[in-house]
């Protein structure tokens, strides 16, 4: 049986990568998917995609640092589709991918406002509609650096480190408002096969004197016990799982997807 039949899910970040699959995902489970992206054309591609095979999604081209914006979307979800039931806030950047010491304020700001305060912009905007019929599932996406950071990423880390507290802080506010038909979770992907590692294979790989596609596997892949990159699907069926009612019962966590490169 579906999981998500008539449900209505937003995913921000849903042109690309782990965004795109659980746009796909989700509207497999038969839900009407809202892609959201800041590339129009990368949205619309997915929605076409989802339409293509017979589902159910429009697109909606948003800058989610853009607060105008951003509540613009939630009332153009609410107007269309009178509630939302997922959000899942997959838009992020890199960010700078450098010492702290050459991190320069424009950068710092930049992937704090896009991954952590685009984040809170998003929940700020949907959670009223939420809130009012006791019913939802945000899903945010951190990233296992926002358990365990990395050198040259300091940004980056601080960014999905703050991504998990506010949706941990935001869970315990659920519940001392007895909203228990809302939940909210963080999943932290490990190295997924996306842009974001190509554009990190693009920069770091010429420099190592190995081939790409060593690069990908000895650099990257390497670091987790199962020795490989995932794929965006596996991260989207944890988002499915958490967006089911089977799942009502988690709330203020951060689940790791990342094939074992952190155990905690
Ligand atoms: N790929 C990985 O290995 C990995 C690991 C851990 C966490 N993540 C996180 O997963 C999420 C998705 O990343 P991905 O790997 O799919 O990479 P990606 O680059 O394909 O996806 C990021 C998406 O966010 C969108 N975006 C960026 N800035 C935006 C803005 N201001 N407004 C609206 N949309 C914006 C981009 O257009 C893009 O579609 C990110 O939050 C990323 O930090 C990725």
């Amino acid at each position: 049986m579906s999981t998500m039949e008539n449900k209505v899910a937003v995913v921000t970040g849903g042109g690309t990568g782990i965004g795109q699959a659980m746009c796909l995902q989700f509207a497999n489970e038969g839900a009407h998917v809202v892609v959201v992206s800041n590339v129009a054309d990368q949205a619309e591609a997915v929605a076409s995609q989802v339409r293509a095979v017979g589902g159910s999604a429009i697109s909606l081209t948003v800058d989610i640092t853009d607060v105008e914006a951003v509540e613009a979307m939630a009332a153009t979800v609410i107007e269309k589709f009178g509630k939302v039931d997922v959000l899942v806030t997959s838009a992020g950047v890199m960010g700078a991918r450098t010492f702290l010491s050459q991190t320069s304020v424009e950068e710092w700001r930049q992937t704090i406002e896009v991954n952590l305060n685009g984040t809170f912009y998003c929940i700020k905007a949907f959670l009223p509609h939420m809130l009012e019929r006791d019913a939802g599932r945000i899903i945010t996406i951190s990233s296992i650096s926002g358990k365990q950071p990395a050198a040259l990423n300091s940004d980056y880390a601080a960014s999905k480190h703050g991504v998990i507290g506010l949706t941990k802080a935001l869970a315990l506010e659920l519940g001392m408002l007895k909203k228990n038909g809302i939940t909210a979770n963080a999943i932290c992907p490990g190295s997924v096969d996306t842009p974001m590692i190509e554009a990190i294979t693009d920069q770091f790989q010429p420099a190592s004197k190995m081939s790409r596609e060593d690069f990908r596997q000895k650099a990257i892949a390497s670091a987790n016990i199962q020795k490989r990159l995932l794929d965006a699907d596996e991260i989207a069926s944890m988002a499915t799982y958490l967006a089911s009612d089977q799942a009502r019962g988690i709330t203020g966590q951060a689940l790791n997807v990342c094939a074992g490169t952190v155990l905690f």
